[in-house]
């Protein structure tokens, strides 16, 4: 890099139009672009990419958000899929610290939140070992959006107490490691970030760890999207709605009694009933009438 590049690199932080957020010396904004919908961008996130000379975007980053990328701003796609990596997670570091030495104002736009399951620290920690000022933009993760969109509350009082977020994906083709006993827990809601594969996997060990069939779970697909679907299913039915529904990626799992809330709260999507479920069974009411199970729709 000449002088007059290094110069321009420390004349040049990202700082949007400056109008929202903070004003700091970053010159890479690893920024988070929510599940899909562009409506569901924030305003810094906006801010920044409309300021970027170059945006680097994985493959979820919806295509009506890199819509929104000026034209004339350079886009670099390093997108990966599972089992198939395009760009290596080093390459896409190096890539990062390249563009912001040669004196580009960069956002790497990530789909959902790139702090969660999203690999976002790990290029923040080579931007820190590189002495790279950078800037992180939280979007809405997979989980928050996706529920929303298909009226489901990750928690609800009498319902659900906790949600846990995890990944159903397996490292190096190996076990699935999770906390079983926890995510057994029926008054708790679990999301499984990229649990497609393995759903039948997912579904028998939660009901091995002491967690009825019954239990309602739904499937998301392409959630914040047009295109979004709920498949409504059990915990037991899960894996065979997956594969009758022909369920594609990206799809998001919930599990719990906060899954059937759908059934009266779902407002946007389409809503595919596939299993009978245990009613969502609020443990504040004593008679235990909520928790007959309804028949299939
Ligand atoms: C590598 S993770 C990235 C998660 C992302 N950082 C976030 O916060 O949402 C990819 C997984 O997120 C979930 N996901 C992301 N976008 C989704 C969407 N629009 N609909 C359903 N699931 C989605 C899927 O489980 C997908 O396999």
């Amino acid at each position: 890099m000449g002088a007059s590049q290094a110069e321009k690199a420390t004349q040049r932080p990202i700082r949007g139009n400056g109008e929202h957020g903070e004003k700091t010396d970053a010159r890479v904004a690893i920024v988070g672009a929510g599940p899909g919908d562009p409506g569901l961008l924030t305003i810094r996130a906006l801010d920044l990419i409309r300021a970027a000379d170059t945006v680097v975007y994985d493959r979820l980053v919806s295509q009506e958000i890199l819509d929104l990328i000026p034209k004339g701003t350079t886009r670099l796609f390093a997108g990966k899929k599972s089992r198939k990596h395009f760009v290596k997670q080093e390459e896409i570091n190096a890539l990062l610290v390249d563009l912001a030495r040669s004196g580009q104002r960069v956002v790497r736009l990530k789909g959902g939140d790139p702090f969660i399951f999203g690999r976002g620290s790990e290029e923040a920690q080579q931007l820190a070992e590189d002495g790279i000022a950078f800037e992180i933009v939280p979007g809405v993760t997979a989980a928050t959006g996706c529920a929303a969109r298909a009226g489901i509350p990750l928690t609800h009082r009498g319902l659900s107490r906790s949600v846990t977020f995890v990944t159903g994906h397996l490292k190096n083709d190996g076990e699935l490691d999770l906390n079983w006993t926890a995510l057994a827990d029926p008054r708790g809601t679990a999301i499984i970030y990229m649990g497609l594969a393995n759903s039948g996997e997912i579904s028998r060990q939660l009901m091995a760890h002491g967690l009825p069939g019954e239990t309602p779970a739904a499937v998301i697909e392409k959630g914040t999207t047009p295109d979004q679907r709920t498949i409504l299913t059990s915990v037991r039915d899960m894996p065979d709605c997956i594969a009758r529904e022909g369920v594609g990626s990206p799809a998001l799992l919930v599990v719990g009694s906060v899954a059937a809330l759908a059934e009266t709260l779902n407002w946007a999507s389409a809503l595919v009933p596939c299993a009978a479920v245990t009613p969502a069974a609020d443990d504040r009411k004593a008679d235990g009438a909520a928790t007959r199970p309804k028949p299939a729709a």
